[in-house]
């Protein structure tokens, strides 16, 4: 199911791929202001779309902690509840603001292993139109070093189009 979604067939090169993928994204969600249903529709096209991803899916800033993330819509086997920033790739990811690319989870200091299988993931910031983390997009995969500069280009600019533009998710005038 890695290789086509909705019968478009998808390019082979990554980067194609996920420019292909970044706009059936944004055609899909045009007009879907619910945050939600734009999550779950980035984390299911682009878990679709790539053998390398093994569990993908948003940890939300929980709005009644302080600095806690919980676990939001994904794709893939169980994950943890609830992230303290800070802890982990995802909490690291959420107090520093910037992605983080692990090539080996096991070299990661404090790496959450919510899945024995992931070797290596990559965790993307998700900031609002106004500049707010809202949320960490996080991407595991069962192989080392699945992630490279590639995939954070094209996930930071997949998640700031979706999340960040000034009229991201507005109903359509
Ligand atoms: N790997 C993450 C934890 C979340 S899961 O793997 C789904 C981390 O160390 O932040």
């Amino acid at each position: 199911m890695a290789e086509a979604f909705n019968d478009l067939l998808l390019p082979a090169d990554k980067a194609q791929r996920y420019a292909a993928v970044s706009e059936e994204i944004a055609a899909v969600l045009a007009g879907e202001p619910n945050l939600v249903a734009r999550m779950a529709t980035v984390a299911s096209m682009l878990a679709a779309a790539f053998d390398h991803y093994f569990w993908t899916g948003f940890y939300v800033v929980d709005p009644g902690k302080r600095e806690e993330l919980v676990v939001g819509p994904y794709q893939g086997t169980l994950g943890c509840l609830r992230i303290a920033f800070g802890r982990g790739v995802c909490g690291a990811a959420a107090a520093t603001r910037t992605t983080q690319l692990v090539e080996d989870v096991e070299a990661f200091p404090d790496h959450i292993a919510c899945d024995s299988r992931s070797r290596s993931e990559i965790v993307v910031p998700v900031l609002d139109a106004r500049g707010e983390l809202i949320a960490v997009f996080d991407v595991d995969s069962d192989r080392l070093a699945a992630f490279d500069a590639t995939d954070a280009e094209a996930l930071e600019r997949i998640l700031r189009d979706t999340f960040a533009a000034p009229d991201g998710g507005a109903p359509a005038p």
